[in-house]
């Protein structure tokens, strides 16, 4: 059965969410994440553009001017997880977006590198034993497999990752260090784009422990993504699916429903099957909180409870694989 939110303490498999403050401050989603979930991501979900009572961990957030750092909601979050006897995945390090413009407007290689290493450096020795696994580099890549050109892209070349990773390894060196990305599910030129890079981190000996894909899936298209998990297992790295949503194109019907309770149960028993696929994390709990809302208007219901905090099929899809 799933969801024993102690599973990674006993070996197997983790069953995580995204949270933030703003979600355990509502009562039913709190009593969820502590009763089904083992881990937590935060979302850093803004409701509303200026609402900044959820941002955590994104760099917006932590370090919205250069070298001053803000750490409460962060800190709500990890200390709910603590006291829990939960784990948590920081998200995340380094990423194009959700990035204050003081850091787009670095215009040196050497000066962005400092930047880097204190940002780096600073969150992950606060969290030093508190976070089990971070996203060091998220999106790095385009669907064509070539670099997004961010500032780090543009001024480091891909030297940016090894620079995150050593920083991070060097503030918590018993923290797993992962990439992150999304579009990992189906074979393509961005998946080959990342299996090589990891391939060329491992050779430098960059400090990596694992490969994260997203999964930001789209009901009754997850047929690639057993072996898209196999295909990144096959790097050395522990994988982990860790954006999991299924959106539904609108409108819901009951047939719509069962096909995600299945969509589920096959992306579920995906990272089962896989050795090195350490768990999932599912990007929230109610449908009606779900970033699919507002970014993918013309699909819904994502997730495993519905509007109402009712539970979908779609859960006993995930437990019937656990
Ligand atoms: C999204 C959150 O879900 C939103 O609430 C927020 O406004 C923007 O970020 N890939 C990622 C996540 O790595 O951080 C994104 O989360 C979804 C896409």
């Amino acid at each position: 059965g799933l969801l024993d939110p102690k599973i990674k303490a006993k070996g197997k498999k983790y069953f995580g969410s995204a949270a933030d403050p703003a979600a355990i401050s509502r009562s039913t989603d709190k009593l969820i994440l502590t009763s089904d979930f083992g881990c937590y991501t935060p979302e850093n979900r803004q409701l509303l553009p200026d609402d900044v009572s959820s941002i955590s961990l994104k760099w917006d957030a932590t370090e919205p001017s250069r070298g001053s750092f803000n750490f409460g909601n962060a800190d709500t979050l990890v200390n709910f997880a603590q006291s829990n006897g939960r784990l948590v995945r920081g998200h995340t390090l380094v990423w194009h977006s959700q990035l204050p413009s003081w850091v787009s407007s670095v215009s040196s290689a050497s000066d962005l590198t400092n930047v880097i290493n204190n940002h780096v450096t600073t969150l992950v020795s606060r969290y030093r034993g508190k976070i089990y696994a971070w996203d060091v580099v998220n999106e790095v890549f385009n669907d064509d497999g070539s670099f997004r050109s961010s500032v780090f892209f543009k001024l480091l070349g891909e030297n940016f990752i090894d620079i995150a990773f050593k920083a991070a390894r060097a503030a918590d060196p018993s923290a797993k260090l992962y990439i992150n990305d999304y579009n990992l599910d189906g074979p393509g030129a961005k998946i080959n784009a990342m299996v090589a890079l990891i391939g060329r981190l491992k050779s430098r000996g960059v400090p990596i422990d694992g490969v994260g894909t997203q999964a930001h899936l789209i009901l009754g298209q997850v047929g690639g993504v057993a072996s898209q998990l196999q295909v990144l297992a096959n790097t050395g790295l522990d994988v982990a699916i860790t954006e999991l949503d299924i959106r539904i194109p609108k409108p819901d019907s009951a047939a719509k429903l069962a096909q995600q309770q299945t969509d589920y149960n096959t992306v579920a028993k995906a990272c089962i099957n896989v050795s090195k696929c350490v768990g999932i994390t599912v990007w929230g709990v109610s449908d009606k909180d779900s970033w699919v809302n507002s970014v993918f208007p013309t699909y819904d219901s994502p997730l495993l409870w519905d509007n109402n905090y009712v539970r979908k099929s779609a859960y006993a899809g995930v437990d019937a694989a656990f």
